[in-house]
């Protein structure tokens, strides 16, 4: 199977999840577009859901296929929530952000009582690290914050578009990608990033994720509980 196929199994796995009347989370990124894809068409079947968007990005697919979004001021909760990551454990700890929309994510995440990361193969790891931590940043005095990031062992860059401007997210912030190298503990890596004046969120999604869906190469599907 290619890479495409795989995201399209794990999200086709996914959304077997997600029933009507659920208030949906929709997740950013190349493999969550294809749960938005799948749940577009099950809406147009008369799936009766609503959603709330990790992204600008994400929120404009799923408007063009006619899901209806909601908001946060409207509901108090949201019942699964759909999502990529670009590593994770057997344990369910990952990283995400590689999109750049980690905050919202991380917001959604939080908000969310049943939520399903949905990888191929090659995003399982035994140990998180080998991706760079994405972290956002306030623009204000972002090269303070980033000496402060090195100085806790990274090699840390404020992260570029393809034109080679400063990347700026969602929320007007913006995003250091910072390589700690295989990391050996990562509540407290979690905890001394977050503690760093100027940065808003980290990339470490820890204990959040309640499966994980992996789509291995040779077409089976695994789900990490
Ligand atoms: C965006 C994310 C994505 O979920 C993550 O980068 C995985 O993306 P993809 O499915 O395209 O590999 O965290 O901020």
């Amino acid at each position: 199977m290619d890479a495409i196929q795989l995201k399209q199994k794990a999200a086709e796995k996914a959304i077997t999840y997600v029933k009507s009347g659920m208030t949906v989370g929709l997740g950013t990124g190349s493999t969550a577009y294809w749960a938005i894809q799948f749940l577009g068409e099950k809406v147009k079947q008369g799936l009766d859901i609503q959603c709330i968007a990790t992204s600008q990005q994400s929120d404009d697919l799923a408007r063009s296929l006619g899901i209806p979004m909601t908001r946060f001021a409207d509901i108090s909760t949201i019942d699964i929530t759909i999502d990529g990551a670009d590593e994770t454990t057997c344990t369910r700890q990952l990283i995400k952000g590689g999109g750049a929309a980690l905050l919202r994510e991380k917001i959604v995440a939080a908000a969310t009582d049943f939520y399903i990361i949905i990888v191929d193969e090659q995003k399982v790891v035994d140990k998180l690290g080998k991706f760079k931590i994405p972290i956002e940043v306030v623009p204000f005095g972002y090269e303070s914050t980033i000496r402060k990031i090195q100085q806790l062992g990274a090699k840390a860059s404020v992260r570029l578009t393809k034109e080679g401007n400063v990347l700026v997210t969602d929320n007007h912030n913006y995003i250091v990608d910072a390589d700690f190298g295989l990391i050996d503990d990562v509540d407290i890596l979690h905890k001394n990033i977050n503690e760093i004046v100027g940065v808003v969120e980290n990339g470490l999604f820890i204990n959040m994720a309640s499966i994980v869906v992996v789509a291995h190469a040779d077409g089976t599907i695994e789900v990490l509980h």
